[in-house]
């Protein structure tokens, strides 16, 4: 069993031990230590004690390509009667006979004006038009991708076309309503 002698001997290499490594961290990061203390001339940035080479894998890089579509080719292939088709998520709201109905008539629209018809426009699509005046088809698809990060505060209560393919068609099929 215990005796005073072994809880001496123990605590005793219990503290020695502490003293050590507070000893070693201490002469360590006064070796190591970079800090504002190392007479660097204003507007010097500090030199890396080591670096971490980080395997580049690609993968960040390929989504900034995916997020660049070449919308211009995509309208070059697109499909009308299939915008035809996709159109049918706008019928509810977008008439194209030259009158307005839940949201302004989309006859004529590519090309347009921003919020130029006489529908009673939100003020978000109003301040949008003095920022992209018209509806071109880079700003149209950029706009039904998702409307309202595009015109934050817009009435317009729709999610957005998430394919670009799906929008392409859509802008040609609104072309042949011009
Ligand atoms: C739930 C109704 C609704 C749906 C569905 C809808 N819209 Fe709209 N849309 C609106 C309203 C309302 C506005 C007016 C927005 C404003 O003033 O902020 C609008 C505005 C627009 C404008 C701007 C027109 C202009 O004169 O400046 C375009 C372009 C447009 N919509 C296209 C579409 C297309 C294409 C679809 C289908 C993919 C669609 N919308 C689906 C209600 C809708």
């Amino acid at each position: 069993m215990f005796n005073t002698m072994t809880i001496t001997k123990a605590a005793g290499a219990l503290i020695g031990s502490l003293l050590f490594l507070l000893l070693v961290s201490w002469g360590a990061s006064s070796l190591y230590h970079i800090g504002p203390t190392g007479h660097l001339a204003e507007g010097e940035s500090h030199p890396q004690a080591y670096t971490i080479p980080v395997e580049d894998s690609g993968a960040g890089q390929k989504d900034a390509v995916e997020e660049e579509i070449d919308f211009a080719a995509l309208m070059a292939s697109a499909d009308p009667a299939a915008g035809e088709r996709v159109f049918g998520k706008c019928r509810a709201c977008h008439k194209l006979d030259g009158t307005n109905g839940t949201g302004p008539h989309l006859d004529g629209v590519v090309g347009r004006a921003v919020a130029s018809t006489d529908f009673s426009y939100s003020d978000a699509m109003v301040a949008h038009a003095a920022e992209a005046p018209v509806w071109d088809a880079e700003a149209l698809q950029h706009f039904l991708e998702n409307p309202k990060a595009d015109v934050p505060g817009t009435k317009m209560v729709f999610a957005g076309l998430a394919r670009p393919q799906e929008r392409a068609d859509l802008i040609a099929y609104l072309e042949t309503q011009n």
